[in-house]
């Protein structure tokens, strides 16, 4: 347990195998975290899920690409615990805040976004500094880019120039990324119906 801290600050996320671990207790992760667990997803891949704003019914089977849980959100969750089925054929995929940083330079700092909840709209930066902590956001659908920089970021990220970390549910048997220097999107589905991912979304206490 003592290592989960500890790698997710180094990396913003750690994994476990399945041959390594495969009874960790989510209980026991969100109280190591300082966290409460406020939500639970069952997700399955298919062609629609009838919710206009799930990002399943944007994209299908198709790519998921890089975004934060949450995007839309005042504040955004802290982490998120996934874990998959070993017959999940679709990979999840990572991409660390420092690489973000370092492949979209200034942008990263200046990039101003809206987000429209209800009618009203309030304004929200890629990266921001709040209470001495460092926080990513991003969502291609919820936010919308205000400046230059914010439209530059959105559509780099359809494609980004590095390759992510790849974290594939045959060997893996947990996830823990953090939702805010992290972003995570996921590989094309090849064979639909095949596989779920269980996710829980931590919040600190
Ligand atoms: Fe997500």
């Amino acid at each position: 347990m003592e290592q989960i801290a500890e790698r997710l600050g180094r990396n913003g996320y750690v994994s476990f195998s399945r041959v390594e671990n495969d009874t960790l207790s989510i209980r026991k992760i969100g109280e190591h975290l300082g966290c409460n667990i406020t939500r639970y997803s069952f997700l399955k891949p298919r062609s629609s899920t009838g919710r206009p704003n799930s990002l399943s019914d944007v994209y299908g089977v198709a790519e998921f690409p890089p975004h934060s849980d949450g995007a839309h959100l005042v504040s955004p969750p802290d982490y998120l615990i996934m874990k998959g089925s070993r017959n999940r054929k679709a990979p999840t995929l990572l991409w660390p805040s420092s690489k973000l940083i370092e492949a979209l330079g200034s942008d990263a700092i200046n990039a101003q976004f809206a987000i429209n909840r209800g009618g009203r709209f309030f304004g929200v930066r890629f990266s921001s500094r709040t209470a001495g902590r460092f926080g990513l956001r991003f969502n291609h659908d919820t936010m919308k880019p205000k400046n230059q920089s914010a439209t530059n970021i959105h559509s780099w990220l359809r494609e980004p120039e590095f390759e992510p970390e790849v974290i594939d549910w045959a060997s893996t048997a947990l996830l823990v990324v953090n939702n805010r220097t992290v972003l995570h999107g996921r590989g094309r589905i090849e064979e639909p119906d095949t596989g779920f991912l269980r996710r829980w979304t931590l919040r600190k206490q």
